[in-house]
């Protein structure tokens, strides 16, 4: 498929489209199941090259993997365990992120685990300090070299108390993956408590672990010697659904996405509501509209669950272009989240960014030279330009904003967009875009 696409914007977006699993659960539900003595079938799961990219990893590792794209059933048998060397991983990782989740179950499995330089999107630096202080912690020794970090746990993996600087989603899996076959208890408080967060936990049940979740976020495992393979239907992409919400508002359409779960969207309902679009909550999805007349600005600032996603920031301020006013938006999960808004100047969009906390509470980014606030002031007429892709969901973004501007952009780049859009063109297809 050819990296660029060619979009003649200004034509709503109108039609129906079915979004399957989340990119930021299945790809961890695979890595889980290198814990599990027994096979595991995983549901749901959507064709994207994450996912892609994990099965490379664990085929890599010895696991027999089949996946049915036509279903969304993905079988995996880790019964067999190979070592891998850095290069061979980081040939098939890519700019994932994802080797550092392979690291407590391979530590469990076979005593040793590598992580190569790691990738991800450019949303700031994408520390792993977190994970690599768990990993010690729970016992594993880590040496640095020339094509990555070797860790090794020559005397087993054993409990551990840990409090969490920063709810990090990734952190809290790592020690997920790693305390539910350690020796002993594990805590952790200041925990990540995302809905993909709680389905990695009802996995991790089902293979036999033992885990609670209190009402502080702190969370309790009791290390178990032996897991079994699990059965599970993932949630929905709540990233995926409230980016095309975002685009049907954007383009003054109407989409109705087939799979959104209100319950994982519950802030964002709530805001796509306030800036003046309309949804009705289905048998087995919702219709995102809007209803006609001005969009309103608003004060929205970015958190942790239960707050609004710094993931759902990107593509809401593509429609923030479109409402009367003055919207602010302070971004306090990453510290570079709107490098995306030069190309929605470009295109005639009015965003100011700044150092200052814009918002109801000082964050991490502060007293740092972070431009982690914006301003939008609309509503502004988006005209077509030549983007380059950015990252994933600034990336989408830029799509959204081709399709809201009158005229022709060339968007280029759009393969990242491969990584976490399910046939994201066949979509825009069904939805009436004017895409080559
Ligand atoms: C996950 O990233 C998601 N990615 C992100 O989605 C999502 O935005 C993020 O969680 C927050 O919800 C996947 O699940 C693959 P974090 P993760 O650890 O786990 C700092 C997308 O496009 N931090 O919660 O990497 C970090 O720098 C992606 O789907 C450390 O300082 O996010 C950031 O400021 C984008 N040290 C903050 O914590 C560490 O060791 C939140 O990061 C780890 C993180």
């Amino acid at each position: 498929m050819s990296d660029s696409i060619r979009v003649t914007g200004g034509t709503p977006l109108k039609g129906e489209i079915t979004v399957r699993g989340a990119k930021n659960f299945v790809s961890k539900a695979m890595v889980a199941a290198l814990l599990g003595s027994t096979p595991s079938t995983l549901r749901n799961v959507p064709q994207i090259s994450d996912v892609g990219i994990v099965s490379g990893l664990l085929r890599l590792h010895g696991t027999v993997l089949e996946y049915n794209v036509e279903s969304g059933e993905m079988t995996m048998d880790t019964s067999t365990i190979t070592q891998a060397d850095a290069e061979q991983i980081a040939n098939h990782a890519g700019s994932s992120r994802i080797p550092i989740l392979l690291c407590g179950p391979l530590l469990h499995r076979t005593g040793e685990a590598v992580i190569p330089d790691l990738g991800g999107c450019r949303i700031g630096d994408r520390p792993i300090d977190f994970h690599l202080e768990i990993l010690q912690k729970f016992g594993a020794t880590i040496e640095p070299s020339i094509d990555g970090l070797h860790l090794k746990a020559p005397n087993g993996l054993k409990g551990i108390q840990h409090v969490l600087d920063y709810p990090s989603v990734g952190a809290t899996e790592q020690l997920l993956l790693t305390a539910v076959m350690a020796e002993g208890i594990t805590t952790l408080e200041n925990a990540a408590v995302e809905p993909e967060i709680k389905d990695l936990i009802d996995l991790l049940q089902k293979m036999g672990a033992v885990i609670s979740v209190d009402t502080d976020r702190s969370i309790t495992i009791e290390g178990v010697k032996k897991l079994r393979g699990y059965d599970h239907t993932s949630l929905t992409d709540r990233i995926e659904v409230a980016s095309w919400a975002c685009a049907a508002l954007a383009t003054g359409g109407d989409i109705t996405v087939h799979g959104a779960q209100q319950r994982t969207l519950a802030m964002f309902l709530n805001v796509f509501r306030k800036v003046g679009g309309q949804f009705e909550v289905g048998q087995d999805g919702i219709r995102f509209f809007h209803p006609g007349g001005p969009l309103k600005s608003i004060a929205l600032q970015t958190d942790v669950h239960p707050g609004f996603m710094t993931d759902w920031q990107q593509p809401l301020v593509v429609a923030l272009t479109q409402a009367k006013g003055l919207s602010i938006v302070h971004e306090t999960v990453y510290e570079q989240r709107f490098g995306f808004t030069e190309a929605l100047i470009a295109m005639g969009a009015q965003v100011q960014l700044f150092r200052e906390c814009l918002g109801d509470k000082k964050c991490r980014f502060g007293q740092h030279n972070f431009k982690h606030s914006a301003v939008i002031s609309g509503p502004t007429a988006l005209h077509g330009a030549d983007i380059e892709v950015p990252d994933l969901r600034g990336g989408f973004s830029h799509l959204i904003a081709a399709l809201a501007a009158q005229g022709v952009s060339n968007v280029s780049g759009i393969g990242i967009i491969d990584r976490g859009y399910e046939n994201f063109r066949g979509k825009l297809a069904a939805l009436g875009a004017t895409v080559e």
